[in-house]
């Protein structure tokens, strides 16, 4: 806090505008001794005299014609207050935010890839109702086993309801669950992942009240609350695992709800909280994992997939089931294998659980890779989202070996590409870290 550099500012606007101290105080109302109070920053016995935020916001809307409103956000700034969006367009009528990017530290949306989704029409349908709709449920789950289509599915939502303007505007909060060190491997988080003071934090990062930031945690959650109860915004919170992270988020995401909505993904369902909309994703049926098979062989050019049996393409459905995931990780080896070998080493996984499954798929793939291949892969959870440049920093392959690495896996279907054009990022599948740090790490 600078108040002797907003008094400053004070006394220049007002003379600036040739206005009396009186006057002043009459526009505010506040006694005239009291601008002069502010005005010279005065101080006894260690007490300080701060205006009150409504003084400051009609300070700022007598001085309007002479500050420019980054320049009032700043001055505000000395006394540690903000003006809202709200407040900035009502005393501002002419301002115009800085665009999504400059306010957000970054899109999450431009992170995940834009695809199309097999099978999820009518979850999709019930999701997006239950977030139009007006009125509760203010907190929405998607549950479902690692890979199903979770945070896919969040992403087709918050595209579709943001074209349709139905909320204010979108945050995107990722709780990670696993730390990496390279060396340790995989460290389960014994904290919850994401606490209440750390959601604060993302959410008024995301949504531009950086000046809030600098303040007590209470005064955060009370202007977190305050901003999201004023207007609508679309809330989502990936990966929301553990008991306890959940146990100790929905209080405060209680207190924010209305007419702000949360969606929320989570490997377990939250049944346990009355208030929560669940939503469980199944596994994909016969006709769309057939569907999703024939639209994965004609975008990455595979003709024997393409040109497989009905018999073939049944087989792979019977021993892998309906997880978008474990087709795509399948999908990728055709690229490497021959369709039938793929078909006959999944045949010796059948009957097996899916977790088991999952550790035969990621076994294969990891065989099918050359040296540079997993090296790539094993840095990947160093620099997830990361760019080029990152990744080359990190391994030991020249910028040649690297890039072809790149198109390896990601024709093996282990590694998503963003859309980034200008700027690809590459990251890894949450449960393909899982396993590369699990189970991997003994495989070397
Ligand atoms: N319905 C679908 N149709 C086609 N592809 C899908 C579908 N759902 C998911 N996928 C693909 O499967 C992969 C896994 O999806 P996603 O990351 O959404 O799963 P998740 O449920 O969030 O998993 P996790 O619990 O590990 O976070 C992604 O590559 C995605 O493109
Ligand atoms: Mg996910």
């Amino acid at each position: 806090m600078d108040l002797q550099a907003f008094g400053q500012k004070l006394r220049e606007l007002r003379r600036g505008s040739s206005l009396s101290q009186e006057k002043l105080a009459e526009l505010l109302p506040v006694t005239a001794e009291l601008i002069s109070i502010w005005e010279r920053a005065y101080q006894h016995r260690g007490r300080v005299w701060r205006p009150d935020r409504v003084s400051a916001v009609r300070l700022v809307e007598v001085f309007a014609g002479y500050l420019a409103p980054n320049e009032a956000q700043h001055w505000l700034a000395q006394i540690d207050y903000s003006l809202t969006r709200d407040e900035m367009h009502r005393i501002f009528p002419d301002y115009t935010p800085p665009p999504q990017e400059e306010r957000s530290r970054f899109n999450p949306l431009t992170l995940l890839p834009e695809q199309f989704l097999f099978g999820v029409g009518q979850i999709q349908a019930k999701a997006g109702r239950a977030l139009e709709h007006p009125d509760a449920p203010w907190l929405i789950a998607l549950d479902g086993i690692g890979g199903i289509g979770k945070t896919s599915l969040a992403g087709a939502l918050v595209r579709e309801l943001a074209a349709a303007d139905r909320f204010f505007d979108v945050a995107w909060v990722s709780a990670k669950q696993e730390g990496f060190s390279p060396g340790a491997g995989l460290e389960a988080a014994r904290r919850p992942a994401l606490d209440p003071a750390t959601l604060t934090n993302a959410l008024l990062e995301q949504l531009g009240d950086l000046f809030l930031l600098n303040r007590s945690l209470t005064e955060r959650q009370a202007g977190l609350a305050a901003l999201l109860k004023k207007q609508p915004y679309l809330v989502v919170i990936d990966n929301l695992e553990t008991v306890a992270d959940y146990q100790s988020l929905i209080p405060l995401l209680r207190r924010c709800a209305n007419p702000t909505k949360f969606l929320l993904t989570s490997r377990h369902a939250l049944h346990a909280y009355d208030d929560v909309f669940c939503l469980s994703l199944p596994e994909l049926g016969r006709a769309d994992v057939l569907a999703l098979l024939a639209y994965e062989a004609q975008v990455r050019g595979l003709t024997a997939l393409a040109e497989a049996t009905p018999a073939q393409l049944d087989s792979i459905y019977e021993v892998v089931g309906g997880n978008p995931l474990a087709l795509k990780l399948v999908v990728g080896q055709i690229r490497a294998l021959p369709l039938a070998q793929v078909l006959d080493n999944l045949r010796q996984a059948q009957g097996k659980k899916v977790d088991d499954l999952y550790t035969y798929i990621y076994w294969q793939a990891w065989n099918a890779l050359d040296e540079a291949g997993r090296q790539t892969l094993l840095v990947m959870p160093l620099a997830q989202n990361g760019t080029l440049a990152q990744l080359s920093a990190l391994s030991d392959l020249d910028p040649i070996e690297l890039t072809q690495a790149l198109e390896c896996l990601a024709a093996l279907s282990l590694l998503e590409v963003s859309a980034d054009l200008e700027q690809p990022r590459y990251r890894i599948h949450r449960l393909t870290e899982t396993f590369l740090l699990n189970e991997v790490i003994k495989w070397q």
